[in-house]
């Protein structure tokens, strides 16, 4: 029977961190620390998202500067509003919350924020700094994850790391740091042959996808850690991983559980990314 890992006590845990490193620099420097959060049109699951970053910020002591733009907003408009605060002063992290509607090029937009700025890491300046690990933020979901693993006190050096999903914003940049951390890593997909015979293989198992229980625990090596960053919701309102949570509990040493697992941390990243932007900005990183 695994261990649960609980995403919002390591999340909370990093956010005090972050919170008393922010109070010090503004008592010793008179540093103010901004988030700016653009959200465009009026999705109900980025309307939370985007309130839970707010509400973060205010947690650690950031400002936050939210842009509700109309879902009719032009190309132009949006550019404008990021040249604005790549210029702005008061502002350490851009965040434009995606997806953005479809008339709007998403991809032009990330690569107008300021590399600087790019607290999601989005930005192909960070992308490849990720690359070649010399990086100054690390993408928020990802960077969570490898703070969960951490908590578990297992090693992945040496260890068979296998990560399903290849999203730019996920799977690559997760299959990068476990690679940094010297796990030997395994990138699977859609188009994998005999994804179990893969994920039996593994001592650190991300499953990043988007399918509902698409892992089982037949799939799962005795004593893997395992991290479920997926999140859907089923027909009866549930929220569920990509994990089979209950009988990947018997195998596994560790598991994530959804909702309270991967989601708090990305948030808490973010929060991470934004005090480094502003550690860097004035010259104390
Ligand atoms: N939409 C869903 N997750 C994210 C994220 O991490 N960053 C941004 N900008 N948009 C998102």
């Amino acid at each position: 029977m695994a261990n649960i890992i609980d995403g919002k006590a390591v999340s909370a845990s990093v956010k005090e961190k972050i919170a008393k490193e922010t109070a010090a620099l503004k008592e010793k420097y008179g540093i103010n620390i901004g988030l700016a959060v653009v959200i465009v049109g009026d999705d109900p699951a980025s309307r939370i998202y985007v309130n839970n970053k707010k509400k973060a910020c205010e947690a650690v002591g950031f400002e936050s500067y939210e842009y509700a733009l109309s879902a009719d907003t032009t190309q132009e408009e949006l550019l404008a509003l990021v040249d604005k605060l790549n210029n702005d002063d008061k502002v350490n992290g851009i965040l434009v919350q995606l997806p953005l509607p479809k008339h709007l090029d998403e991809k032009a937009v990330i690569n107008s924020i300021s590399p600087e700025k790019d607290v999601d890491a989005f930005h192909p300046v960070n992308v490849g700094k990720i690359m070649i690990g010399e990086y100054s933020f690390l993408p928020c979901t990802p960077a969570g994850i490898m703070e969960l693993i951490a908590s578990t006190g297992v090693e992945i050096k040496g260890k068979e790391c296998v990560v399903v999903g290849r999203s730019n914003i996920v799977g690559k940049p997760m299959s990068m740091l476990l690679l940094h951390e010297s796990g030997t890593v395994t990138i699977c997909h859609s188009k994998t042959n005999d994804l179990a015979e893969h994920c039996r293989k593994a001592d650190i198992l991300v499953v990043a996808v988007g399918v509902p229980k698409l892992v089982t625990g037949d799939m799962i090596k005795e004593g893997a850690v395992v991290i479920d960053v997926g999140m859907n919701r089923l027909e009866n309102g549930k929220l569920c991983g990509d994990v089979d949570f209950d009988s990947a509990k018997e195998k596994a040493s560790f598991i994530t559980p959804v909702p309270g697992g991967v989601g708090p941390m990305t948030i808490a990243m973010l929060m991470k990314n934004t005090l480094t932007a502003a550690k860097i900005k004035h010259g104390i990183a």
